[in-house]
């Protein structure tokens, strides 16, 4: 009786706890199956892609530029270039989408660069190790370990991931020019600086565009169509208060120079794979042989040194207030040209004892972070240029402003290629439609 008793009891117990057994464990397996989808190569990817070139970090103030494969570290084989708030330098973690399925996180060291002159923004590389047998195609940064969040992410494109090599990368000198920004308008000395550099060998010109004068905007979008010219849209006025200056005690703003240093960086890491030699200089400025004809010789001449990763090369000024006085290149097609002719200009400054400026010429596959004189981490030597061999000749205004007329130089080396140079800035000026016919 006592057992009868007993089952009674317990059988409507058992058709309310069998279901919530039964229930429980579906819940646990699915919730399981949740938790191994977040964590396990299984969830897809990538969902946002940002083709940018600045991408905002969510949950941070940075900002993404570029993601590149570097085998040169050990270790660590990515590196991502951004722009970052200098205070805020909280642990960082790389999520790479592999093949189409997201990869578990790993830890990331961040190297700032040692120049940002003082501004709360500066360069900063982010390295981090792809996890073995990814095939990464894109990552991302996460502020933490965990990928739950994952699908709120943008993701940027993973580049130089040693593609089969191809004829047309294979250039040898890629000319790197930071920055254009303002209503910037000196059509003339551009037009002729980049004849001038196709004349010395140069095969790309990249230029980082914030905006620019409207002429100057037609010349570059023809340059741009034809090939020359690489123009990678630069819109860091959009996210950051750019400074127009070098150092934020003077000039104040967010980051130095609307971000020279990004994105001389990432022109060399874009450079790697298909750039022999990079040229880091500005537009107004002409790397320029005085004893060969082309930078392919000059080059070769200073072969001995195969492993100088940066030929540092001297600056000299042309102040643009004295004029060669026979007026023979103030030619009447380019008088409604906006800007300088520089063939004009054949007077040059020595530069004083104490400041000589250097630009460079770089081996990229040699060169881990750059400033703008100098490199600040590299893996090879450092070379001066004898200034015979080579100079810069950079048409401006006067920088030492004290000098007279006959303490400067003459010097009309530009005048060498004049035959070649003028018809070939005629020819893009008139098919840009910027020349005055008669
Ligand atoms: C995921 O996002 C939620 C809501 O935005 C946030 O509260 C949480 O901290 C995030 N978790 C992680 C690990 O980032
Ligand atoms: C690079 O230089 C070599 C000579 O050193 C030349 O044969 C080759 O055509 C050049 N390549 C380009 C793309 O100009
Ligand atoms: C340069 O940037 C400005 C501003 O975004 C844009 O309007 C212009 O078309 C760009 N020029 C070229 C040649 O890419
Ligand atoms: C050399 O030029 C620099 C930059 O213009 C200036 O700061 C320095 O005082 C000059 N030195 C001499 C010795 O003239």
């Amino acid at each position: 009786m006592k057992k009868i008793k007993y089952l009674k009891k317990i059988t409507p117990l058992l058709f309310v706890i069998t279901p919530i057994i039964i229930i429980m464990g579906w819940t646990t397996t699915i919730i399981g199956e949740l938790i191994r989808r977040q964590h396990k190569p299984s969830v897809f990817c990538p969902w946002l892609i940002s083709e940018q070139s600045i991408t905002p970090l969510k949950n941070t103030k940075h900002l993404l530029v570029s993601a590149y494969t570097d085998q040169r570290l050990g270790g660590f084989d990515l590196r991502i270039i951004g722009v970052f708030k200098r205070d805020f330098v909280d642990p960082l973690y790389c999520s790479f989408c592999c093949a189409g399925f997201v990869s578990e996180t790993t830890p990331s060291i961040i190297l700032p660069h040692s120049d940002h002159f003082g501004f709360p923004y500066g360069t900063m590389d982010v390295l981090c190790r792809i996890p073995d047998n990814c095939d990464a195609t894109y990552v991302t940064l996460l502020t933490a370990p965990s990928t739950v969040n994952i699908s709120e992410q943008l993701w940027i494109p993973i580049r130089n991931k040693k593609a089969p090599k191809k004829a047309e990368n294979e250039l040898n000198f890629t000319v790197c020019i930071s920055t254009l920004f303002g209503d910037y308008n000196n059509v003339l000395q551009f037009a002729q600086t980049l004849e001038m550099y196709r004349l010395l060998g140069v095969n790309r010109v990249v230029i980082y565009n914030t905006s620019c004068g409207p002429e100057l905007n037609r010349l570059l979008k023809f340059y741009s169509q034809e090939g020359f010219v690489e123009m990678v849209p630069w819109p860091i006025d959009k996210y950051l208060n750019p400074s127009r200056g070098w150092n934020f005690a003077e000039h104040g703003g967010d980051l130095h120079y609307f971000g020279q240093i990004t994105t001389l960086n990432e022109c060399i890491y874009r450079s790697m794979e298909r750039s022999r030699y990079v040229l880091l200089n500005d537009i107004d400025e002409i790397i320029m042989p005085y004893k060969h004809d082309n930078l392919n010789s000059l080059m070769d001449s200073l072969q001995p040194h195969p492993n100088v990763a940066e030929f540092l090369i001297e600056n000299h000024i042309f102040p643009k207030k004295y004029f060669e006085p026979s007026g023979r290149f103030h030619l009447p097609q380019w008088s409604n040209v906006p800007g300088i002719n520089i063939l004009e200009h054949i007077y040059r400054e020595d530069p004083n004892s104490s400041y000589h400026p250097y630009k460079m010429i770089v081996q990229p596959r040699l060169v881990e972070q750059s400033s703008v004189h100098q490199l600040l981490r590299n893996l090879g030597e450092q070379f001066y240029v004898p200034k015979e061999i080579c100079r810069i000749i950079h048409v401006r205004v006067a920088l030492l402003k004290s000098l007279q007329l006959e303490e400067l130089n003459e010097d009309k080396r530009l005048w060498d290629f004049q035959e070649k140079l003028i018809p070939n800035v005629d020819k893009v000026l008139r098919r840009a439609g910027l020349l005055t016919e008669d």
